[in-house]
């Protein structure tokens, strides 16, 4: 029993002081959760679950551009409470009525295109978005993706800051830090955006937010497995679309994408909601300040739009830099919300009927332009889905079964 005694004194002796930089809690496969922080130690801290200390394990080592461990405890089991030393993490819930969408929240830098004013909270208001956030009453929280958006060197540190690249400094400027609020505050189910497809921020994603293990040897996976965040009533099968641009559009990742969801299919067997980068569905223009209004080509509506249960009350995705809801005859409705702070592209704001919104599919849609997140609540009649702006303010409420027709401003 000494020995034992002494382990656990000698285990937990380096923990007691260990820095944390960052921590959330993420929901992955099934009913697990992951206690994840990032910490300036050379050794992982304890945690403690419902008063028993545990040990975290380290997920991500010590790596170029990447100075920090990353340390994880992953249950299965229910928890009531979770701390480091007094810095408490968010649980998972035991139901998921009421969940916040945010998407597309990083800081743009990027040849070719105009400079974010990153330092500026009006021109990339992230950070207040979080705030805001994190004051919701909610079970549980949703990143659509897309965190990683400096990644070409800014020329003026005053107005866009000093880092760019798939480095922590990056992860923490563009992500870690403003979102913190939101993190400490809500357990999260995180979804990967192209930004973390293998050409950009794949290695930042998979030590930080991905829900499978690193690769050893260490590799980039274009499609990482679908998992399916399971609640007693409601399932949220997550599907990995960052693969998805246009010069890839091939019978390859289309079959590759139809897998994807073919995989997760024979699980769902009550209400679900699917989460994905890329809806399935929309209109509006991939520009910013640009009237070139057009229809969203989908490689995911083409993989698996027509094999859809009727279980499924909705889509949730960003990718599309603004808010809008679609509504399409015989097909749940579209959720999205891509305004978490990156530059916005357009929609038409309010109802537009009779619109093309994917290639041979007419739809209606109720477009929101301005920066914010959404709340999806699941109510006896269906789904109410409200946007809120950056303060946190309602807009506008579409109330259930959510569709274009019950969409209406809030406060007027
Ligand atoms: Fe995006």
């Amino acid at each position: 029993m000494r020995t034992v005694s002494t382990l656990c004194i000698v285990l937990f002796a380096g923990s007691a002081h260990a820095d944390v930089l960052h921590h959330w809690t993420q929901l992955n496969d099934g009913r697990s959760q992951s206690f994840r922080a990032i910490v300036s130690d050379d050794t992982c801290p304890a945690i403690e679950i419902d008063g028993a200390l545990h040990q975290m394990s380290v997920r991500a080592g010590v790596m170029p551009d990447f100075p920090n461990l990353v340390c994880e405890f992953a249950t299965d089991k229910p928890v009531a409470s979770a701390q480091v030393n007094t810095l408490r993490f968010p649980v998972r819930p035991e139901r998921a009525d009421r969940m916040v969408v945010v998407g597309d929240t990083g800081c743009r830098l990027k040849d070719g295109s105009p400079v974010q004013a990153c330092n500026d909270p009006e021109e990339w208001p992230f950070a207040t978005i979080s705030g805001s956030i994190a004051e919701k009453e909610a079970d549980l929280a949703i990143h659509v993706g897309d965190y990683y958006y400096r990644e070409t060197e800014c020329l003026d540190p005053d107005i866009c800051g000093d880092t760019y690249g798939d480095t922590w400094r990056t992860w923490e400027a563009d992500f870690f830090a403003p979102g913190q609020a939101m993190l400490s505050a809500h357990p999260f189910v995180f979804v990967r955006g192209n930004h973390e497809n293998c050409n950009r921020a794949w290695l930042g994603f998979d030590r930080y937010l991905a829900a499978e293990p690193m690769r050893d040897p260490l590799m980039c996976d274009n499609y990482q497995a679908p998992f399916v965040v399971e609640f007693d009533d409601l399932q949220l099968p997550v599907i990995d679309s960052s693969t998805r641009d246009r010069d890839t559009y091939t019978w390859d990742r289309l079959r590759a994408m139809q897998e994807q969801f073919t995989d997760v299919l024979p699980r769902l067997d009550r209400e679900t909601l699917v989460l994905t980068h890329t809806p399935l569905w929309g209109y509006g223009s991939k520009k910013r300040e640009s009237d070139e209004l057009e229809t969203l080509e989908s490689i995911q509506r083409d993989a698996f739009g027509d094999m859809l249960p009727r279980l499924v009350s909705g889509v949730v995705a960003g990718d599309l830099h603004f808010a809008q809801l679609v509504s399409t005859s015989g097909n749940p409705v579209q959720i999205t919300f891509g305004n978490g702070g990156v530059w916005l592209y357009t929609t038409p704001e309010g109802r537009v009927d009779d619109l093309q919104v994917g290639h041979g599919v007419t739809g209606d849609i109720f477009g929101f332009n301005q920066f914010g997140f959404g709340m999806i609540e699941r109510v006896a009649t269906g789904l109410d889905v409200t946007f809120f702006d950056q303060t946190g303010e309602a807009a506008v409420k579409c109330t259930a079964p959510a569709s274009v027709e019950t969409c209406a401003p809030e406060g007027v």
